[in-house]
């Protein structure tokens, strides 16, 4: 079986990860998305409703598992029998970054490959970042992250 692994904070999953999500479920016969649960970073949501919110948006995408994940994304990779990270690429500034990543995980687990995703040009400038910005001024955020997800994410901020 064809396991992809596609990492990441997901606070909150916007319109580019569901896409990349989408594409790759094409690609493989299982996609798990694993939701990092240990980072050093204050989350909007917690591990546990970021999963409820990917769940609910990728309930059509066949084949889709969510976990959390805390650690060494290697040993996330090995639990799973994985043997292919997904990542999405936005432009040339995430690049560096991700092939730090992608070069540091082959030297933990020489089997491992990174598979990069362009983004779908819609989605160029969007991030979870951008996408907390907008909804703390009580910003539009259609297009941004899934319809479903707008209430929850207002309401996030004291707006309804
Ligand atoms: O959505 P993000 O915050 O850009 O995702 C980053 C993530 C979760 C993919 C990355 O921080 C990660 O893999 N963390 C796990 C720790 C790890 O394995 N570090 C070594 C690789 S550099």
């Amino acid at each position: 079986m064809n396991i992809a692994v596609y990492p990441g904070s997901f606070d909150p999953c916007t319109n580019g990860h569901l896409d990349v999500i989408q594409r790759a479920s094409k690609i493989f016969d299982k996609v798990i998305v694993a939701v990092l649960c240990n980072s050093r970073k204050t989350p909007l949501f917690s591990a546990e409703e970021r999963i409820e919110l990917i769940i609910k948006i990728t309930k059509e995408v066949p084949c889709v598992e969510v976990i959390t994940f805390s650690g060494l994304l290697v040993d996330c990779m090995k639990k799973n029998n994985a043997k292919i990270v997904i990542k999405g690429l936005r432009a040339v500034s995430d690049f560096e970054d991700e092939f730090q990543m992608a070069l540091t995980n082959r030297k933990l687990c020489n089997d491992l490959e990174t598979l990069f995703i362009p983004t779908s040009a819609e989605y160029m400038f969007l991030s979870s970042s951008i996408v907390k910005e907008v909804a703390s001024y009580n910003g539009d955020l259609t297009g941004l992250v899934p319809d479903e997800l707008i209430p929850v994410i207002k309401s996030r901020f004291g707006f309804c």
